[in-house]
C-alpha cells in the first residue's frame, strides 16, 4: 500500500473561474437506471470518480454494455429491468456506500444470487438500515454479525411492497427501497424524519417511471413499469464545489466563480450555513439541466463568525461538514453543531478524525456525541491524518489557506474516489499543493 500525503504551502487566496467534477450521486444513479432501462441512455459529465467507476464495473460484469467514460460521455445499453446477468464473482464496490447501499435494493430484486463487498471502511459501515426494510419486503440478505459487507443477496425472491418510515434522514436507504420497489408487487412507500436529496425520485421521472411524492418526506411507487433510456447532463457536484467555497472564503483576497454546479434545494445546506456564517456568495444565471437546478457560484473572501448550525439544515449539507469544520476553525467566534450523528459512521468516523486533526493544529475541537464545538482561531500548520477519507483531506487542503506553517495530511489517495482532479484543479485556483507518494 503506498500512501499518498498532500503538502500545501500557507497563505494565498483562490482565484478564477473552475469547473469541478460531475456530481457523484447523479452519477451513480445515471449508471444504474440506464442499465435497468429499455434503450440507450446517453450521459454527460459523469464523473469518472473510483465510487462511480465501481458502480459501472459492477453492471458490466452483470452483463450491461456499457461504452465510455470518455471525458465524462458515458453510453448506456440498457438491459431492461429483467436483462440483468449473474456475475462471474464478488462486485466489489470499493469504498463507496452509495454503490453497496443502493444495488442492494435493486439486486434484492433479481433471479440470481449476488455477494456485495468493498474495501476496509466500506466494510465496517452499518448496512442493517437498508437490509432490515428490505428483508421487511421479502428479500433474503446475509451479512456479518455485526450488520455489515460483505452482503449475499439471494436471488429468486418475491417481493412486496411496505409502508416503511425511515429511522434515519439518508438518501441511500431511501433511494435502496425505490429501486427495490421497482421489482415489488404494490406500493412501496417511504417517509423520511427530514428531506433528503432527491435525485433517484428525479432521475426515476427522467426515465418516465412515475411516482407519487406525498409532501416533502414521503414518496411511493408501484412496481411492475418500465425505465426508458433518456439523456443525462450530469452537474458539477456540489460537494465538491464546497472545498472551494470555504478556501476562497476563508482566504484573503480570493475571488472565486464555480460553474455549472447542481444546486438541487436537497443539496445546498453548504451555502445557507456559510451565508449565515457571514460567507459572500452570489447564486448566477440560476437555470435547469435534464430535470436538476444549476448555477454558477462566486465567492469572494469574507470575515467568518461562529454559528449555532440549524438542525435542519444537517441532512441538506451532510457531507460538507468536514469542509464547514475549517470554516469554523478560520471564523471568529464558536461554532456548534448538533445533531449529526450519521458523520460518525461516513467513510471515516468524520466528527473524531476533523477533531482529532484540528487539534493537531493547534485550534480548540471538542467532539460530541452528535456533533462538535468549534473555537474559531489561528491554524498553526503541521500534519493531519485524513484516515483515507477524501472529503477530511480535501478539507484540510484548504485550511493551509489560513494557517502560520505548511499543513501535510496523510493517506490522500481517496480523494480519487470522489474528486480526482482535485490537485490540478486546485493547484489553478491558487493552492500551493505538492503530493508525495511513499511506500
Ligand atoms: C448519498 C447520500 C448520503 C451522502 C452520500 C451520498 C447518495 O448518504 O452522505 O455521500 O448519493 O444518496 P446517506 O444517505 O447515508 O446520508
Amino acid at each position: 500500500m503506498t500512501d499518498l500525503t498532500f503538502t500545501v504551502e500557507s497563505g494565498g487566496a483562490l482565484r478564477g473561474c473552475l469547473r469541478v467534477p460531475g456530481d457523484k450521486s447523479i452519477s451513480h444513479r445515471a449508471i444504474m437506471l440506464g442499465a435497468l432501462a429499455e434503450g440507450m441512455t446517453a450521459v454527460t459529465g459523469f464523473l469518472e470518480g473510483e465510487d462511480c467507476l465501481a458502480t459501472l464495473r459492477a453492471f458490466r460484469a452483470m452483463g450491461v454494455r456499457i461504452d465510455g467514460p470518455d471525458q465524462g460521455r458515458v453510453t448506456i445499453h440498457g438491459a431492461g429491468l429483467r436483462g440483468l446477468r449473474a456475475p462471474a464473482g464478488t462486485l466489489d464496490m470499493g469504498n463507496s456506500g452509495t454503490s453497496m447501499r443502493l444495488m442492494s435494493g435493486l439486486l434484492a430484486g433479481q433471479a440470481f444470487d449476488t455477494v456485495l463487498s468493498g474495501d476496509a471502511s466500506l466494510n465496517r459501515r452499518p448496512m442493517r438500515r437498508v437490509t432490515e426494510p428490505l428483508a421487511l419486503m421479502g428479500a433474503r440478505i446475509e451479512a456479518t454479525e455485526s450488520g455489515t459487507a460483505p452482503l449475499r443477496i439471494r436471488g429468486g425472491q418475491r417481493l412486496t411492497g411496505i409502508d416503511y418510515l425511515l429511522p434515519v434522514a439518508s438518501a441511500q436507504v431511501k433511494s435502496c427501497l425505490l429501486l427495490a420497489g421497482l421489482y415489488a408487487e404494490g406500493v412501496t412507500r417511504i417517509t423520511e424524519p427530514a428531506p433528503t436529496r432527491d435525485h433517484t425520485e428525479r432521475m426515476l421521472e427522467g426515465f418516465g417511471y412515475p411516482l407519487a411524492r406525498e409532501g416533502d418526506r414521503t414518496v411511493a411507487i408501484t412496481g411492475g413499469g418500465t425505465l426508458l433510456g433518456t439523456a443525462i447532463d450530469v452537474p458539477a457536484d456540489i460537494s465538491s464545489a464546497a472545498f472551494f467555497l470555504v478556501g476562497a472564503s476563508i482566504g484573503p483576497g480570493s475571488d472565486l466563480l464555480l460553474e455549472h454546479v447542481g444546486i438541487n434545494p436537497t443539496r445546498t445546506g453548504v451555502i445557507d450555513i456559510l451565508r449565515l456564517m457571514g460567507a459572500d456568495i452570489e447564486v448566477l444565471n440560476p437555470r435547469l439541466a435534464g430535470g436538476e437546478p444549476v448555477a454558477d457560484l462566486r465567492v469572494r473572501h469574507a470575515p467568518l463568525h461562529g454559528i449555532q448550525i440549524p438542525e435542519d439544515l444537517v441532512p441538506l449539507a451532510i457531507d460538507e461538514f468536514p469542509a464547514l469544520f475549517i470554516a469554523a476553525a478560520c471564523a471568529e467566534g464558536i461554532t456548534v453543531l448538533t445533531g449529526a450523528e450519521e458523520l460518525r459512521v461516513k467513510e471515516s468516523d468524520r466528527i473524531q478524525v476533523m477533531a482529532d486533526g484540528l487539534t493537531a493544529l493547534g485550534i480548540a475541537a471538542g467532539p460530541t456525541t452528535d456533533g462538535i464545538v468549534i473555537r474559531g482561531g489561528t491554524l498553526s500548520g503541521g500534519t493531519v491524518d485524513s484516515h483515507g477519507d477524501h472529503r477530511i483531506a480535501m478539507s484540510f487542503a484548504m485550511a493551509a489557506l489560513r494557517s502560520r506553517d505548511p499543513v501535510s495530511i496523510r493517506d490522500c489517495a481517496n480523494v480519487n474516489t470522489s474528486f480526482p482532479d482535485f490537485v490540478a484543479l486546485a493547484r489553478i485556483a491558487g493552492l500551493n499543493l505538492a503530493e508525495r507518494e511513499a511506500a
